[in-house]
């Protein structure tokens, strides 16, 4: 029989995760509402939990790694962690757990809709019938970006984009993929995709798509230099993080060239938009829904809370960070 662990949860939960943190015998205090962190019941005593369980939204912070001297697991729920020090986790041997691969479909389906919104100016035209601005079908009106057997470049070929590979086999399109170290060669052929450095992946591709984590060395990956490297006409999406690109230099490649369009589903000052893209009609904007959508919002709860009660009842934690 274990002691029961303090667990204080940033967020409400979906039911079934709640019942099953509950059924644990754990302690729980879920954040009132909108508080999070900031509710007093944590933020006065965090050192009387061993346990958190975060969103993407709630930064857990050294400051705060210092404060809670109990902790043992930080559980996100979610797959990114640029919201945790990892170096002070792993200072005090606090283990961090996410939640990848439940959500892998989820954000692939996402991220190629706006791929394909963003080459057919699906969310444009959709602005324009609704102000009255359709006079009737025209050779020349609302003309967009191929997609059919065009180049899609992926930065990062991990679950995510892998996915999108596939995907875009439907579409008859060339694969492209940089990261740090190509696949091995029977999984390049699996997936019907080529490794090209980070250069000629910019500068070769129709559509490029970001599908790495943020971490300091893809911190504005996509820089002014970067956008210049681009074909004429080409598209940029983005439904990995924010920060990867830097925005205003985006607005300028939407404003003056080379990119015809981009889709964006997430931003570096969430939840605020730069004003230079919220302007531009050629930017297909949507509100870091990647992965929303029921069954994966439930499965992500689900897979964070066991991570935590894995790692309480002395059991190795289900997808750990850096394990
Ligand atoms: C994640 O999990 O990191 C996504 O950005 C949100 O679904």
């Amino acid at each position: 029989m274990h002691a029961p662990f303090r667990v204080f949860v940033s967020s409400s939960l979906p039911a079934a995760a709640a019942a099953r943190l509950a059924g644990s015998g754990a302690i729980v205090t879920t954040a009132e509402s909108d508080r999070a962190l900031a509710d007093p019941r944590f933020a006065a005593s965090p050192d009387a939990y061993e346990a958190l369980v975060v969103l993407l939204t709630h930064p857990v912070d050294a400051a705060l790694i210092a404060r809670a001297s109990a902790l043992r697991v930080v559980s996100t729920v979610s797959v990114g962690v640029d919201h945790i020090d990892l170096a002070a986790c792993a200072a005090r041997g606090i283990v961090v757990t996410h939640t990848p691969g439940v959500l892998t479909e989820a954000t692939a389906d996402l991220a190629f809709g706006l791929l394909l919104a963003a080459a057919r100016r699906i969310a444009e035209g959709d602005r324009i019938v609704r102000a009255g601005g359709f006079s009737g079908w025209g050779p020349s009106f609302m003309v967009g970006a191929r997609v059919q057997g065009a180049t899609l470049g992926l930065v990062g070929l991990g679950r995510i984009g892998s996915a999108m590979a596939r995907r875009a086999r439907g579409f008859g399109m060339k694969v492209l993929y940089a990261q740090r170290a190509p696949l091995a060669e029977a999984m390049e052929r699996a997936l019907g995709v080529r490794y090209v450095t980070l250069e000629s992946l910019f500068s070769e591709s129709d559509f490029v798509s970001l599908h790495c984590p943020l971490t300091p060395a893809t911190r504005h990956l996509v820089n002014r230099e970067r956008l210049a490297s681009m074909k004429h006409g080409s598209v940029l999406v983005n439904a990995s993080r924010g920060a990867c690109v830097d925005e205003e230099a985006l607005a300028e490649a939407l404003a003056t060239g080379p990119l015809a369009a981009a889709g964006l589903d997430v931003f570096e000052h969430e939840p605020v938009v730069h004003p230079a893209l919220l302007s531009r009609d050629n930017a297909v904007l949507t509100p870091h829904i990647g992965s929303a959508e029921g069954a994966t919002r439930e499965a992500m709860a689900t897979m964070a809370v066991e991570s935590v009660v894995a790692v309480m009842e002395g059991r190795e934690a289900p997808n750990r960070v850096g394990a």
